[in-house]
């Protein structure tokens, strides 16, 4: 099956961007049946690939060749044409419009052929069928912006598969779904394969990689570095690929002894949300919370930082107690949120890389005007520390690549010069060069007195990086084990309820 005629080569594609070339001489083929992954490190030139073969940008020199003939694709229409059709890493999805005039933007179907009269019925009953397949079923009639980031993505990937593309791909689809729909994703990515469609997957999660890939591309600073199948590679080999060096450690960890304590959460409620919950952080410490995605972490998380208000509970912060009533309060109480959904909550696209980065902290920059020969000094520290692929302090963040536009938010919160921070998925979309150091700085804040309590769904980081770990499941702490008795499996299964008595789980 594999070793088809390519549907598609890509031959020496060029893509330049002012000040960086995203694509230097990029060349490989993509075969019917296979699931061809792409790496490589934030900023290598993944989704500039991805966007090319979808017709949102063209190249400046090389040639695509489908099924053996040279062709142009100058728009995401003409990649249409040629069954080719893709999910992006942003969200492309118009917010006000509902799901179904989402998934059928621009091709409603016509009641009568020829006549411009929109078939509606079809149109609402089509996406709810395209959505029942993946186990989700929502008002069609809603507008999408009211609905959570992982719906969301898959009414964006229903929108492409209800066009029956040949090609397909997907740039980072998982980073917002849940383990529910990441499961059936996969599913569904194996009958296309069985069906001859050919899948370009990005992601930077190599348990994923080694799921449901069959090859994998690298790419680093926008040259090819080379195309092995999974099966053949080894973890250090790719990562050796993508970083160009070897990376011993991925967990840079230096526990101690805690300090005193900075955060105390006692029996606080939220509406529709997490319940009774109980926890504490010290000075020093990395405390782990996982759980599945809606078990209620990014709600506790936001009703601490005064984002939604809690019903009921008591929370201090260094032993004064606090009740949140904005963010701008408990930033003031020295608290740093890094929020999940970076996009909405995170970044200003608009504006540079300088003034993302001083945004939470202005206060303190902010004398009698801002020393911008200062700001940029400091900025460039943060580019240089964080590893952020950008030709300049002043370049727009829109125009960076998604997980340096996190690395971003991560500078801003640094910046805050916060003793306590709430971390939700810090790694999310960062590559494995860039996670080691994002680590490396988590450990280097909680050795100089922060505390964190760090949200995240990847297991091995949670054990590898946490003092202390709690376990949530609908809404409710459930587990709480230290480090050194903490394994994989015993949490695992309590994020999934096993063990829990039903009277705990309700
Ligand atoms: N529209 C644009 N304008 C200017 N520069 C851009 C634009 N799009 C991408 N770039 C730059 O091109 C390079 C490649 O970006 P690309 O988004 O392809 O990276 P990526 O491999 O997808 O990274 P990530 O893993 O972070 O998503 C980056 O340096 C990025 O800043
Ligand atoms: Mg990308």
């Amino acid at each position: 099956m594999l070793d088809g005629e390519p549907i598609i080569q890509v031959k020496g594609i060029v893509k330049d961007f002012p000040g960086v070339r995203a694509l230097d001489n990029v060349s490989l083929d993509i075969r019917p049946g296979e699931v061809h992954v792409l790496m490589g490190e934030n900023g290598a030139g993944k989704s500039t690939l991805a966007k090319i073969l979808m017709g949102v940008i063209t190249p400046d020199a090389g040639e695509i060749i489908y099924k053996g003939k040279s062709i142009q694709i100058r728009t995401p229409l003409e990649a249409q044409s040629y069954g080719i059709g893709g999910v992006h890493q942003e969200f492309m999805l118009v917010p006000w419009l509902n799901v179904a005039q989402n998934i059928f933007i621009n091709r409603e179907p016509k009641r009568w052929k020829g006549l411009p009269f929109i078939d509606h019925r079809r149109m609402h009953e089509e996406s709810a069928k395209a959505l029942a397949k993946f186990g989700i079923s929502v008002d069609t009639r809603q507008p999408v912006k009211y609905l959570g980031t992982a719906v969301q993505q898959m009414i964006e990937i229903c929108k492409v598969l209800t066009t029956g593309p040949k090609v397909l791909i997907l740039d980072e689809p998982t980073a917002v779904l849940t383990e529910r729909e990441v499961e059936k994703l996969f599913q569904y990515i194996k009958v296309l394969q069985s069906q001859g469609v050919a899948i370009i997957y990005i992601s930077h999660r190599l348990a994923e990689i080694r799921r449901i890939g069959d090859r994998v591309t690298v790419l680093r600073d926008g040259k090819y570095v080379g195309t092995v199948p999974v099966r053949e590679v080894t973890d250090d080999t790719l990562v050796q690929m993508m970083v160009g060096r070897n990376i011993t450690q991925m967990y840079p960890r230096h526990r101690r002894a805690s300090g005193p304590e900075l955060l105390r959460v006692k029996g606080l409620c939220v509406k529709d949300g997490p319940q009774e919950v109980d926890l504490v952080v010290h000075e020093g410490e990395i405390v782990g919370l996982v759980g599945l995605v809606g078990a209620g972490r990014t709600e506790l998380a936001r009703a601490i930082f005064g984002i939604d208000r809690p019903v009921k509970g008591e929370i201090t912060v260094k032993g004064k107690p606090v009740w949140p009533k904005s963010p701008q309060q408990m930033i003031r109480y020295g608290l740093g949120l890094l929020p999940e959904d970076r996009k909405r909550y995170g970044l200003a696209l608009n504006m540079p890389v300088t003034k993302n980065v001083i945004m939470a902290s202005l206060r303190r920059h902010f004398r009698f005007m801002i020393d911008s020969q200062k700001i940029e000094k400091l900025s460039n520290n943060y580019i240089n520390e964080l590893r952020i692929a950008t030709p300049s302090a002043y370049r727009l963040v829109r125009y960076l690549s998604g997980g340096n536009q996190q690395k971003v938010v991560l500078a801003k919160w640094l910046d805050t010069e916060s003793k306590l921070f709430i971390f939700d998925e810090p790694t999310r979309g960062i590559d494995v060069g860039a996670k080691v150091e994002v680590h490396a700085l988590m450990d280097k804040l909680v050795q100089e007195g922060a505390g964190i309590l760090m949200i995240s769904s990847e297991l091995p980081e949670v054990l590898g990086m946490s003092d202390r770990i709690y376990v949530m499941f609908r809404g409710r702490i459930i587990g709480h084990f230290r480090y050194d008795e903490a394994d994989q499996e015993k949490i695992g299964a309590l994020m999934l309820g096993i063990g829990v008595k039903e009277a705990d789980a309700s």
